[in-house]
């Protein structure tokens, strides 16, 4: 019954805080929303969803009697006993993770026996305990605290908070904690109920383990181009393994986003500060700066020198279904394209008021055509669906050049090659004919 569900607070109104406090207010919660964004509360307090994630505004407007927006932390402490946080943890020049949001909403903590903080926000293993600490040392031991790290993907965030593979609940075994398990029970989602810190690292972990997946599979895609093998049909013949699994398989240009980066980098240096030497990580981070760069290979091979050359970028975000420009592929690939004398044109669906702001050399386009009109070469960076359906004769007569790299593998190599493209993807390398009808077909 929703009258039984009790208010929280959600401290952080971003990507991760306003899909949590739309998730639980559609399990019945009334959801007190803090942040210090003021222009940001404003918006959110007149219907305006300040960010892109697809199903967000629905759930937002039919819960709009639920979803209370302020800038005063007192209004979540008045209302919730728990106080969800999700501000930002972003990496500092050092690759360690920025606690400065964090600390901020932990030195606006007042002593208090009924209140904890559920920390969702990505930090470091020993963040927890640091934080019980600073309560003690302040006389504010009676404030509880429960990590509840969060998993969601941005571009499905709705779903995945509605259907989580786990929920991950790190606490001290007291009232707290059994409230957050409480308050998840309803989406009946396999728990992992631990201590503060195992389920700090269950959160970097993952996010190491998916990274070091898509560096491993870019590995691989480029020793396929020089050994004339194809990652498409390898990706596939290795993940029909349960070991390993279809997922995260997929060769491209390299992963970007807030999340991969810089938690990745924060588990390293997490590492490091305390003795240990992460090789692998080092290798993945690695990989992945070198493979945001391959294209420029790919089109000197095609164009020679990139000097007064066209090239088209379509797609911006880091990924598709998301306005997020935070380390994006294409921010690395237009300044490289830029520095080695090219014309850059872009379009993005979703994402171009950040694009222009962050890449304001960048020609931006109306649509696709208008981008790729007149250019040498096109490279598809973010795999919208509206570019794996795009008018592939439309794009050849619209261009200059021919060539089109395909930076995701988003496209049939035929169906370009027939559009009368020269495509070249990422690991696709040519097959000789003889090799299995689907690998030929592939490749073709
Ligand atoms: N974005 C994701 O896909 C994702 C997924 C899982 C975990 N996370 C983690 O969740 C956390 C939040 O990420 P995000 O992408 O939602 O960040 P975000 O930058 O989109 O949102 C953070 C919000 O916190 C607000 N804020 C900052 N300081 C504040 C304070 N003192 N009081 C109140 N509000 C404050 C900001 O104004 C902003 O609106 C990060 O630690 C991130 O690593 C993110």
């Amino acid at each position: 019954m929703a009258a039984s569900r009790e208010p929280i607070g959600v401290i952080g109104t971003g990507y991760v805080g306003l899909v949590t406090a739309a998730g639980f207010a559609e399990l019945g919660n009334d959801v007190w929303c803090i942040d210090i964004d003021a222009a940001k509360v404003e918006r959110l307090k007149s219907g305006e969803i300040p960010i892109y994630e697809p199903g967000l505004e629905e759930l937002v407007v039919k819960h709009r009697g639920r979803l209370h927006f302020s800038t005063d932390i007192a209004d979540a402490l008045e209302h919730a006993r728990l106080l969800f946080v999700a501000v930002g943890t972003p990496p500092t020049y050092s690759g360690d993770a920025d606690l400065s949001a964090v600390h901020a909403v932990v030195d606006a903590m007042p002593p208090s026996d009924r209140h904890a903080l559920v920390m969702k926000s990505t930090v470091p293993v020993g963040t927890g305990g640091s934080i019980k600490r600073i309560f003690r040392e302040r006389g504010k031991e009676g404030f509880r605290y429960v990590s509840c790290p969060e998993f969601l993907k941005e571009g499905s965030a709705v779903a995945d908070f509605l259907h989580p593979d786990r929920v991950v609940v790190g606490d001290d075994g007291d009232w707290a904690g059994d409230a957050v398990v409480d308050l998840y029970a309803p989406l009946e989602a396999p728990l992992v109920r631990t201590d503060i810190a195992s389920a700090e690292m269950i959160k970097l972990a993952a996010n190491a383990f998916l990274a070091t997946k898509i560096s491993f599979i870019n590995e691989i895609a480029n020793v396929c181009e020089v050994t004339g093998s194809n990652v498409t049909e390898v990706a596939k013949g290795i993940g029909l393994d349960d070991r390993i699994g279809p997922k995260f398989l997929q060769a491209g240009v390299g992963f970007g986003g807030s999340c991969f980066p810089k938690d990745v980098s924060a588990l390293k240096q997490l590492a490091g500060n305390s003795g240990y030497h992460f090789q692998l990580l080092n290798a993945v981070i690695e990989v992945n700066e070198l493979q945001k760069r391959r294209v420029i290979g790919k089109l000197e091979k095609h164009l020679g020198t990139l000097v007064g050359k066209h090239v088209a970028l379509l797609g911006l975000a880091f990924k598709p279904n998301t306005d997020d420009m935070r380390e994006a592929t294409s921010l690395v690939l237009s300044a490289r394209l830029t520095a080695a004398g090219a014309q850059v044109s872009a379009y993005d669906p979703i994402a171009e008021d950040e694009a222009r702001r962050l890449m304001p050399g960048l020609e931006f386009a109306d649509d696709a055509i208008d981008a790729v009109r007149g250019a040498d070469a096109v490279v598809l960076v973010t795999e919208w669906d509206e570019f794996k359906n795009i008018d592939l004769r439309a794009v050849a007569e619209a261009m200059a050049g021919d060539v089109l790299i395909d930076g995701r593998n988003a496209l049939d190599p035929k169906a370009v090659r027939a559009a009368g493209l020269v495509y070249e993807g990422i690991g696709r390398g040519p097959a000789p004919a003889y090799l299995a009808p689907t690998l030929a077909g592939v490749a073709g």
